[in-house]
């Protein structure tokens, strides 16, 4: 397995007049809508533009893989993003508006080595994550995850922004929340684990994954 790259968060680090360009460019992208009001694009048009910001800020040398906009108010399940078949193992959130309570983004500490997968948790219906991403029964801390902490999540974490889980479904994992304000930049390892917080909001953001060369 090769190093886990070290997560980077910037504030005030994503320019104004990117953001009013992104969300432009979202504007006039077609939508994907899933269930839940999920709307997704699977293209976006300003790449050039978001992948030299990414490399000044990390100081690597990366190439854009994939990538899109999204806009939900239903927070994501515990889920990876590394695919091997697309050779990509950065990820970059970049909030872009939200309305509502004020979204936050959890990266886990804990590793996921194999290629993308969502943890269907304790939700006994089967949830439409669409035809690209395997979702699997139950939580991470069941699985081989690494870094497993042998504990239940941290309280303080768990009452401010994974109460949405049962408790028993967070074991084994550890992390951090990254307030989802525009102009803030969320850079990782795309092989932690990682969902959304909960609370009442609306959230558009762009989500892209690169690789390290
Ligand atoms: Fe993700």
């Amino acid at each position: 397995m090769s190093k886990i790259f070290k997560t980077i968060f910037g504030t005030n680090a994503v320019p104004q007049d990117l953001i009013v360009a992104a969300v432009k460019d979202f504007n006039f992208q077609h939508k994907i809508k899933h269930p839940g009001h999920h709307i997704q694009t699977n293209k976006i048009g300003i790449i050039p533009e978001i992948t030299e910001l990414v490399k000044r800020i990390t100081g690597l040398n990366l190439t854009h893989k994939s990538g899109n906009y999204y806009e939900h108010s239903v927070p994501y399940l515990p889920h990876t993003d590394y695919n091997h078949f697309y050779d990509n193992s950065i990820n970059v959130v970049i909030p872009l508006r939200y309305e509502g309570d004020k979204p936050y983004f959890i990266v886990f500490d804990q590793i996921w080595p194999n290629n993308s997968c969502s943890w269907m948790m304790d939700y006994s219906d089967p949830i439409d994550l669409g035809h690209t991403h395997l979702a699997v029964k139950g939580w991470p801390g069941e699985y081989p995850i690494l870094n497993k902490t042998g504990k239940d999540v941290d309280e303080e974490l768990y009452e401010k922004h994974l109460k949405h889980f049962h408790k028993y479904t967070l074991k084994n994992l550890s992390g951090k929340a990254y307030p989802f304000d525009p102009g803030n930049i969320m850079i990782f390892d795309n092989r932690k684990i990682h969902a959304t917080g909960g609370g009442k909001w609306k959230k558009l953001g762009i989500s892209l994954r690169f690789k390290m060369e």
